[in-house]
C-alpha cells in the first residue's frame, strides 16, 4: 500500500482480484450483448474507476454517459423519489442500457434509477455492479452482473470514498472505525 495504510484495517479485495473479476464480467457482457450496441450509464461518482476498467475490456460498440442521482427519503418504496443532480446527455429511448454501479447497498438508488430509465423509454435496462452488500438490502433489485458479494463493512477504494477520500486506492479495503465514527459514537 502506497499511503494511508494506517487508516485501513483490512484489504478486502486486492487490485489483482479486482482486475481478474472485471475481465470476467466484461467477457460475460460482451457475450450477452453479441448483436447489440450497449449504452453504458455510469452512476457518479463512485463508479468511474470500475467503469473505466470494465469499458476497455468490453468488445462491443458502446455509448457511454454518466449521471449523478440520489434517492431521498428513508422510505423503502422502490418507486419513491430520485433526485438527478447531473443528468444524461444522451437519450436512452430504445437503447439497451447497462447501468454501472460501484456498490449496491439498500438498493434504493438503483431501483429508482431503473424505474426512471424504463419510464424514459429504454429498450432494456440491466445492471452491473462491482460490489453487492446483500445484508443491507431494503428493496429487491435485480443485479445482472455482480463482481463480488461483500459483508456489511465500511469499504473504500477503487472509486469508493469516505468523505470524498480514498477513491484512488487500487484495492477495496475496510476503513478503520475510528476514521468515520466520532469519539462519542465509539465510546
Ligand atoms: C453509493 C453508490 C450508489 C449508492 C448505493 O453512492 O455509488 O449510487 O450509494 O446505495 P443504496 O443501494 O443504499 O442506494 P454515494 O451516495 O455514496 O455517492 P458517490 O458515488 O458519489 O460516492
Amino acid at each position: 500500500m502506497k499511503y494511508c495504510a494506517s487508516d485501513l484495517s483490512e484489504i478486502l479485495l486486492s487490485a489483482e482480484q479486482i482486475d481478474q473479476r472485471v475481465g470476467e464480467l466484461a467477457a460475460e457482457i460482451t457475450a450477452d450483448y453479441s448483436d447489440q450496441e450497449i449504452m453504458i450509464v455510469g452512476v457518479l461518482t463512485g463508479s468511474f474507476v470500475f467503469l473505466a476498467d470494465l469499458l476497455r475490456q468490453i468488445d462491443r460498440p458502446c455509448v457511454v454517459d454518466f449521471l449523478a442521482a440520489y434517492s431521498y427519503g428513508t422510505g423503502t418504496n422502490s418507486s419513491g423519489e430520485i433526485r438527478v443532480e447531473r443528468d444524461l446527455r444522451v437519450s436512452v429511448v430504445d437503447k439497451d442500457v447497462l447501468v454501472v454501479e460501484d456498490i449496491v447497498d439498500t438498493g434504493l438508488t438503483l431501483s429508482r434509477l431503473i424505474a426512471m430509465l424504463q419510464e424514459r423509454g429504454a429498450a432494456s435496462v440491466k445492471v452491473c455492479c462491482l460490489l453487492d452488500k446483500p445484508a443491507r438490502r431494503e428493496v429487491s433489485v435485480q443485479l445482472d452482473y455482480v463482481g463480488f458479494q461483500i459483508p456489511d463493512r465500511f469499504v473504500v477504494g477503487y472509486g469508493l470514498d469516505y468523505d470524498q477520500h480514498y477513491r484512488n486506492l487500487p484495492c477495496v479495503a475496510v476503513l478503520k472505525a475510528d476514521k468515520y465514527l466520532t469519539r462519542s459514537t465509539v465510546e
